[in-house]
């Protein structure tokens, strides 16, 4: 062996070199110029070289993997979500970054491939049905049917039916054989929402699906087999229904295989800013006009308001006032239902009162609130100084580049507002 066989590449994996020492050990067996003795003192020093880089390899290994299991920990919202884009990972319109949606969105990217019966359950409008809709998009049935069933919103006689389909003459009304909704996703995947709504006797014959994948339309003997991925949701605490006998305990423990849970947005209340910007661009593209301002007093409703309804009533909302306002829109676009009184404001004792709720707000949330107004003022004038030069900004008030995106990012600020406006003051 020559010793440029050696030498070639400057750097070599652990993987390679072992690789060579092993030609080098099969190479010294058979060399003929070389005595007995010889040939085994060579190939014990190749053994423990062997074994010297195994070591190292090894050691290599240990320290990247665990080097990656830190930087899981550490990686932002923003990073794991980059990820998720450069897996290809099919969003269906999703948008967020908060730690309780990325690790949702992650599990779904795993239960996506599998056929395995996922239940996901959060308040009305934390996106359920957008997250079935993300599972089986990035699953391999992505092209086969996905059917969606409400079983909240069909009367209680007709949901087998409607599930499972129905003999001729089954009940009446049942004029001909009708297939239900689980053969029309057969190969593919059945939304299951409100499943909490299903009947007793309908969540027996779910459980047979589960179990055997198989079903019998109502009024018939005869056992159909189906091939379909379940995908549940729900706003109840079906543990807690089953204690009360209302729900099978068996049928959760088998819908629940995997379990999401979406967060409320009111635990995800630093994305607002974000998701009233994402709305209002899909607003004004979709009511083709001109994205929307908001008085100061709106956004500020906006960013502090509850959202009982979720990410819907939000979208809804900022659909609402879309439609209805023309350049800069204020209190009186809102619903009625929740637009703040302002002739309470009136008078200074009953102006103190809306802000400084006693029974609610404590003084460091006051406080905090005031310096994030403060702090949004002053960012706001400053980039309407530097014609939206966030760079020229940063350098100007001395603070770290980063740190000011973050702050854009906190209060919804868009620099690119400032740079055609610079000199005007937008109401944003
Ligand atoms: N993370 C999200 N990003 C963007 N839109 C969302 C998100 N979550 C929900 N939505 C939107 O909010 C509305 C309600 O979502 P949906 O999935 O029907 O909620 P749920 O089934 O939990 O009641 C839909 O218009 C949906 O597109
Ligand atoms: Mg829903």
């Amino acid at each position: 062996m020559k010793i440029q066989d050696l030498k070639e590449p400057s750097t070599i994996s652990y993987g390679g070199l072992i690789e060579k020492i092993e030609i080098l050990r099969s190479t010294l067996r058979w060399a003929t110029s070389l005595d007995r003795p010889q040939i085994q003192k060579l190939l014990s020093q190749c053994n423990a070289l062997r074994e010297e880089v195994m070591q190292l390899s090894h050691k290599e290994r240990f320290v990247t993997a665990s080097a990656e299991r830190t930087s899981s920990r550490k990686r932002s919202t923003a990073q794991r979500r980059q990820a998720l884009l450069d897996r290809s990972f099919v969003f269906e319109g999703v948008f967020g970054e908060s730690t309780k949606l990325l690790e949702a969105l992650e599990i779904g990217e795993k239960a996506a491939p599998t056929d395995l019966p996922v239940l996901i359950d959060g308040e009305s409008g934390t996106g359920k049905e957008l997250m079935a809709k993300v599972i089986h998009a990035n699953g391999s049935r992505s092209d086969k049917p996905y059917v969606s069933v409400n079983c909240g919103a069909i009367p209680e006689n007709l949901i087998e039916s409607e599930l499972f389909g129905h003999k001729r003459g089954a009940f009446t009304g049942a004029a001909s054989d009708r297939s239900g909704k689980f053969e029309t996703a057969d190969t593919g995947t059945i939304f299951l929402d409100e499943i909490g709504e299903l009947p007793l006797q309908g969540q027996v014959k779910l459980l047979r699906v589960l179990q055997s994948q198989e079903i019998q339309r109502v009024g018939s003997d005869q056992v159909i087999d189906v091939d379909t991925r379940i995908v549940a949701a729900t706003n109840k605490d079906l543990l807690q229904m089953s204690q009360e006998g209302l729900f099978r305990e068996d049928l959760y423990y088998r819908l629940s295989v995997i379990h999401l849970t979406l967060p409320p947005l009111r635990e995800r209340q630093d994305e607002i800013p974000l998701l009233i910007e994402y709305f209002s661009d899909e607003a004004a593209e979709k009511l083709n006009r001109q994205p929307l301002r908001f008085s100061r007093r709106l956004r500020t409703f906006l960013l502090k308001y509850d959202y009982p309804g979720n990410i819907r009533e939000l979208r809804n909302l900022i659909y609402r006032i879309s439609c209805l306002a023309d350049a800069t829109a204020d209190y009186e676009h809102l619903p009625e239902t929740i637009r703040p009184d302002v002739s309470k404001q009136k008078g200074d004792a009953a102006a103190k009162s809306e802000v400084f709720d006693l029974d609610k707000a404590s003084l460091p949330d006051i406080k905090r609130a005031a310096s994030d107004e403060a702090e949004k003022e002053f960012i706001e004038y400053g980039l309407q100084q530097v014609g939206g030069k966030v760079a020229e900004l940063a350098r100007q008030i001395n603070m770290n580049r980063s740190h000011l995106q973050t702050l854009l990012k906190k209060h919804g600020i868009r620099s690119k507002d400032y740079r055609a406006t610079a000199g005007s003051s937008p109401e944003k």
